[in-house]
């Protein structure tokens, strides 16, 4: 087994005159999770898409699991499990459907249980018999990644996994995507949202202009930053303070 589950370097793509990436180089630990932060349209979908075979890049090389993207396509698919931006879930289907659906694709035995195995790991036993119509934002975006997981790939890429989810959901995908890590799969995500990967990532890239232009732990991009000012702010009286100081007393 490699330690390092992905390599970028001098990746570059352009889209006819749009020139996305620029030279992305940025490698990933095996076990860890790796947020790559940028804001809309800033190319981390098209990253995602090149180290998942979707896309050929123009220049620049990518490894997956220790496979080459471009020349060991399939290796690398064997190695994956990509959640897109939208849950690709069917709706009239139960949540255990769907994943013993996906097992049976993959032609494993036992897709029952490896289903209701997902559904406990996902908190998803008491939904599991409802269709997804009628499930939360938060609890099909859980039953995408389960469903995701069958196969256990060692590499897993979410793209954007809580874009649209409320609060509370978000939290719940959150704790799904450190237990994933915590089971040693490797985790790529992308996010447009500072505090998701403030709170999930072991390193944090920022994908500015077509190029990493910070890579590093939380730490370590605090560190870049001038320390913490104090700052004095002149506080006006309330009218309370007003009132007692005229007639007296108060605090
Ligand atoms: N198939 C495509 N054809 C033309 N332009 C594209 C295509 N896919 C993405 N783009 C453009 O490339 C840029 C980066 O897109 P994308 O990788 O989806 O960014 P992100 O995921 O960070 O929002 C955007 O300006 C987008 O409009
Ligand atoms: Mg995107």
């Amino acid at each position: 087994m490699v330690a390092t589950a992905i390599e970028v370097h001098g990746l570059e793509k352009s889209y006819r005159d749009l020139h996305v990436l620029r030279g992305v180089d940025f490698d990933v630990a095996r076990g860890s999770i790796f947020a790559l932060l940028g804001s809309n349209g800033a190319g981390k979908t098209t990253v995602i898409r090149i180290l998942s075979t979707l896309l050929k890049t123009d220049a620049g090389t990518a490894t997956v699991n220790g496979f080459d993207v471009a020349t060991h396509a399939p290796d690398v698919r064997e190695s994956i499990s990509l959640t897109g931006q939208f849950a690709a879930v069917d709706e009239i289907l139960t949540g255990r459907e769907n994943l013993v659906l996906v097992a049976r694709l993959r032609h494993l035995k036992d897709t029952g249980r490896i289903a209701d195995e997902l559904l406990e790991r996902f908190a998803l036993t008491d939904a599991g018999g409802r269709r997804v119509s009628n499930y939360s934002g938060g609890m099909r975006r859980r039953l995408d990644i389960a469903m995701s997981l069958i196969g256990s790939p060692p590499v897993i890429f979410l793209d954007e996994p809580t874009t649209g989810l409320d609060p509370e959901a978000r939290i719940e995908v959150w704790r799904a995507i450190r237990e994933l890590a915590a089971g040693g799969t490797t985790v790529l995500l992308t996010t447009q949202y500072l505090d998701e990967a403030e709170h999930l990532a072991d390193r944090i890239a920022i994908l500015h202009e077509g190029r990493i232009i910070v890579n590093g732990t939380l730490a370590e991009l605090k560190k870049l930053l001038p320390p913490a000012k104090v700052e004095y702010v002149e506080k006006q009286p309330t009218l309370e303070d007003v009132f007692f100081a005229i007639v007296g007393g108060g605090k």
